[in-house]
C-alpha cells in the first residue's frame, strides 16, 4: 500500500547518506520527492535510482544557508504540484571540529550558521504553503549532540541544540493549523559525515536506513498523534 501517494516531500541533504535513504522510502510509498542538496550529480544520482523504482523524484541544486537560492527552489517544488506535503530538514555538516581552545573562529562561526540557518531558512519557505493548506509535516534531522556535550563539536552541537528549540516553538506555534512538527536526534550513523578516517567504529554505528524507517514511521502515523522527539541511537549507546 503506498501510503504517501499524492504527497509532495521536500528533503533537504537527500544527495546521499540520510537524507538519500529518507527520499528512496518516502517515494517507495508512493510520494514525490523533491530533494535539494549542492552537489548535483549526487542529486542527480539518487533521483535516478528512485525513477529505476518507479518513483518520481526531482532535484533542484542549492545551498540550503543561501536564502534567495533556496526561496528560487521552493518556487519550483510549488511549480511541480502546487503543494508541499512533507517536509525533511536534513541538510547539515561539520567544518569545525576542533577543541574551543583550538577553534578558528570563521569554521567555528560557519558551522553553526550553515547549519541552524539552512534550517531556518527552508522551514521560513515552505511554511506558508503549509498553513494555506491547513496540512502539513516537517521533520527536522537534529543530532544526540545538540542535547549532550562532546569534545570538540561545540560548533555543531550549538546548531543543533539551537534547531532542537526551532523544532520546539514551531511545534507550539503551528500544531494548532493542522501542522505536525517532530524532531529526530541521530547518534552516529554511518555515512560520510564522518570523512574517511571515522576514529568511531563505523560496524557500530546506525546504518542510514535505519534512521529513514524512523521519519517514514513519523510521516505516516495517523493523523490524530504527533511525535515530538525522537532519540535514535545504536545498539550499543553512544559510541
Ligand atoms: N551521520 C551521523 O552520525 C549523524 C548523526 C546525527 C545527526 N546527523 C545529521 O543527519 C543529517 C544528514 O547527515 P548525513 O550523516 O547523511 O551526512 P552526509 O552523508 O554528509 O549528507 C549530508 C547531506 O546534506 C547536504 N548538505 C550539506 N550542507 C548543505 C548545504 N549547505 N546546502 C545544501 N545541502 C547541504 C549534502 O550535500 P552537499 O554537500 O552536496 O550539499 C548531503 O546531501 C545532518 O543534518 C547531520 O547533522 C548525522
Amino acid at each position: 500500500m503506498e501510503r504517501l501517494k499524492d504527497q509532495v516531500a521536500l528533503i533537504t541533504g537527500g544527495g546521499r547518506g540520510i537524507g538519500a535513504e529518507i527520499a528512496k522510502q518516502v517515494a517507495q510509498q508512493g510520494a514525490t520527492v523533491v530533494l535539494i542538496a549542492r552537489t548535483a550529480e549526487q542529486l542527480q544520482a539518487t533521483a535516478e535510482l528512485i525513477r529505476q523504482y518507479g518513483g518520481t523524484a526531482f532535484w533542484f541544486s542549492a545551498d540550503v544557508s543561501d536564502m534567495s537560492a533556496m526561496r528560487e527552489a521552493v518556487q519550483k517544488t510549488l511549480g511541480i504540484a502546487d503543494r508541499i506535503d512533507i517536509l525533511v530538514n536534513n541538510a547539515g555538516f561539520i567544518r569545525s571540529y576542533a577543541p574551543i581552545a583550538q577553534s578558528d573562529p570563521d569554521e567555528w562561526w560557519h558551522t553553526l550558521e550553515g547549519n541552524l540557518k539552512g534550517m531556518y531558512n527552508t522551514i521560513r519557505l515552505v511554511l506558508p504553503t503549509m498553513l494555506e493548506q491547513g496540512s502539513g509535516q516537517i521533520v527536522n534531522i537534529l543530532s544526540v549532540a545538540g542535547m549532550r556535550a562532546f569534545n570538540g563539536l561545540s560548533a555543531y552541537s550549538c546548531a543543533k541544540s539551537a534547531g532542537l528549540m526551532l523544532t520546539r516553538v514551531l511545534a507550539k506555534e503551528v500544531r494548532k493549523q493542522g501542522i505536525r512538527v517532530s524532531a529526530v536526534l541521530p547518534g552516529a550513523v554511518d555515512t560520510a559525515i564522518w570523512g574517511e578516517e571515522s576514529a568511531i567504529d563505523r560496524s557500530k554505528m546506525i546504518r542510514p536506513e535505519s534512521v529513514a524507517q524512523t521519519v517514514l514511521h513519523i510521516l505516516t502515523l495517523p493523523p490524530d498523534a504527533t511525535v515530538d522527539e525522537v532519540l535514535i541511537l545504536p545498539q550499543e549507546g553512544i559510541l
